[in-house]
């Protein structure tokens, strides 16, 4: 199959570029091409480039790449949860982002929490969402963060900025933020400088519906009832700022923590995720598959599109160097899921355990004249591509991702809304999140997509990413992305096992990839509909503009 993807491949460039960059593409396949030997002598290269030039010549109408999907194949669900996100007291996420305060009369809120920031994040349909960190949560004592808020203890948030926190926002704020987005709360605990017992006292405080010193502070508190949370973390990043352990040292730290904490996920039971590895830290899901057992319900993966740690770049001025190696990273996503999937699979051959993506996206330097420790970083549609691509990804491996929180919500990293005082905007990402929204709990459609390559110097990424579902009312949903900087695609889908009447779609596209919303533009970039595309026979003819998001319903 892959072979016939390469060949492909080649076709496609002989037809659209001619036979110099077909050569040129030739010579810089790896030797190895995603497990496909491609053995560098010359010879073969050659044998490989008449044979594809027959193949060009003989079967390839140009500019176009043909995507099966196969309708009549779908077993897993994209679980709802892929589509979470994450917060943290972190920068303006919290303070000023959603919370203003009680007080405030300058900035519309319920009890202190924005009403613009959860009008537009209804919209998009949180399904999840991870608090209070990050890197914040294993110095977070949730004691701090209850009762009259006059009597809260301040602290110093270490890992971002040493600024003050006064507690002000803490769980019955969170909870009562979670009611007002109607999402499912994932709470984060403290490993890393915290007690088992103030975790298990945690749990307690926001589950227990009995008599016990917990529940009756949280009535005291003002609520009587409890909240039921079912997602809990336990520490976060342990082999960094969560205590920067080693894997074996964490696995038997996680056990007793888990002890305290009685799992099994679902039925109002506890759902506990373990912290899991960094990027392609394999060793480390190896040792807490092994370790864990049936006392985990979830490992997290956390990784982030970045160029260069010591050189992130501008979120908004980048070159076309920057824009395809942000996306070559991105879509590393790929290889990391199915490499932490094979490890969870040969002691998990059933899916049991959930790999939960639980901080993914791009990370750039700060907007200049901002706070460097507050991550405040602009939205352009390269960010559209990333969400886009790494949505996709997800999708297609909802066997074994069952849940992803993107990094972070309001203000902070590839955020999805961005504040100023009393003014907000949703970015690029917002729009994706929110076009995507139709996936959440849809049975997902197998794809095939054949490699259409973009090239920047020696590298070459697939320009297309696609995934499908079919949701309740049979409405089948593909989404589809060109990365390509510069290059429209044209796109035959052929549906197997389903005769489609009638299309219809929205776009997210605009003239460059830098281009973003700002508070002076808020609307310059955001979907429209869009009507590229036309019947063939049995298939649909999609035209991709370069750097586009679209997404097709099909009934
Ligand atoms: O999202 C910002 C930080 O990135 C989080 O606090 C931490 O978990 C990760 O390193």
């Amino acid at each position: 199959m892959l072979k016939v993807d390469i060949m492909r491949s080649l076709a496609y460039l002989f037809a659209t570029s001619g036979a110099t960059t077909l050569l040129t593409f030739v010579a810089h396949l790896p030797n190895d091409y995603q497990g496909v030997s491609m053995k560098s002598t010359s010879s073969s290269r050659h044998a490989c480039f008449a044979l594809v030039a027959l193949f060009a010549i003989a079967t390839t109408s140009w500019s176009q790449i043909r995507v099966v999907l196969h309708t009549d194949q779908g077993k897993d669900t994209v679980s709802r949860y892929i589509y979470g996100s994450f917060s943290e007291h972190l920068g303006h996420c919290i303070y000023g982002g959603y919370y203003v305060g009680e007080g405030n009369k300058a900035i519309p809120n319920t009890r202190g929490i924005r009403k613009d920031v959860v009008e537009a994040l209804k919209k998009m349909r949180i399904p999840v969402l991870r608090w209070p960190g990050g890197c914040f949560a294993d110095t977070y004592h949730w004691k701090d963060g209850v009762g009259p808020k006059n009597e809260r203890p301040t602290m110093v948030n270490q890992w971002w900025g040493g600024v003050t926190e006064d507690n002000s926002f803490g769980t019955h704020e969170f909870m009562d933020l979670c009611e007002q987005l109607g999402t499912e709360p994932y709470i984060s605990g403290n490993v890393g400088s915290g007690t088992v017992q103030e975790l298990a006292q945690w749990v307690q405080y926001v589950n227990f519906a009995g008599t016990s010193p917990m529940s009756q502070l949280r009535a005291r508190n003002g609520h009587e009832k409890p909240w039921h949370v079912q997602f809990w973390g336990l520490g976060n990043e342990a082999w960094g700022c969560g205590g920067n352990m080693k894997a074996e040292y964490y696995a038997n730290i996680y056990r007793t923590y888990a002890t305290f904490m009685p799992g099994g996920g679902g039925n109002g039971k506890l759902f506990r995720i373990a912290s899991g590895a960094n990027s392609d830290d394999f060793h480390w899901t190896e040792v807490l598959m092994h370790e864990l057992g049936d006392m985990v319900e979830g490992l997290g993966l956390h990784f982030y599109s970045v160029i260069d740690w010591n050189n992130k770049g501008s979120a908004t001025e980048f070159t076309e160097q920057q824009y395809f190696a942000t996306l070559q990273q991105a879509l590393r996503m790929e290889i990391l899921v199915q490499k932490h999937s094979a490890i969870m699979d040969k002691y998990d051959p059933l899916k049991h355990v959930a790999l939960c993506v639980d901080e993914w996206g791009g990370w750039y330097d700060v907007e200049p004249g901002t706070n460097g420790a507050f991550l405040f970083q602009q939205n352009t549609m390269r960010d559209a591509m990333i969400a886009g691509v790494t949505l996709n990804i997800f999708n297609n491996h909802c066997d074994r991702v069952r849940m992803a929180n993107l990094a972070q919500t309001v203000n902070v990293l590839q955020a999805v809304v961005l504040t100023d005082g009393e003014k907000m905007i949703v970015t690029p990402t917002y729009h994706v999140m929110e076009m995507y929204a139709v996936h959440h709990d849809a049975v997902m459609l197998p794809v095939e997509v054949p490699l259409s390559p973009y090239m920047f110097g020696k590298d070459t990424l697939s320009a297309i990413s696609v995934s499908a579902s079919r949701d309740r009312e049979g409405v089948t949903h593909v989404s589809l992305v060109n990365i390509d900087h510069r290059q429209s695609r044209d796109v035959l889908l052929d549906a197997k096992g389903m005769s489609w009447k009638s299309v219809s779609g929205r776009i997210l596209a605009s003239k460059a990839v830098q281009d973003h919303n700002t508070f002076a533009e808020p609307e310059r970039v955001h979907p429209v509909v869009f009507k590229e595309f036309s019947r063939e026979g049995d298939l649909l003819r999609v035209s991709l503009p370069p750097c586009a998001v679209v997404v097709l319903a099909l009934q």
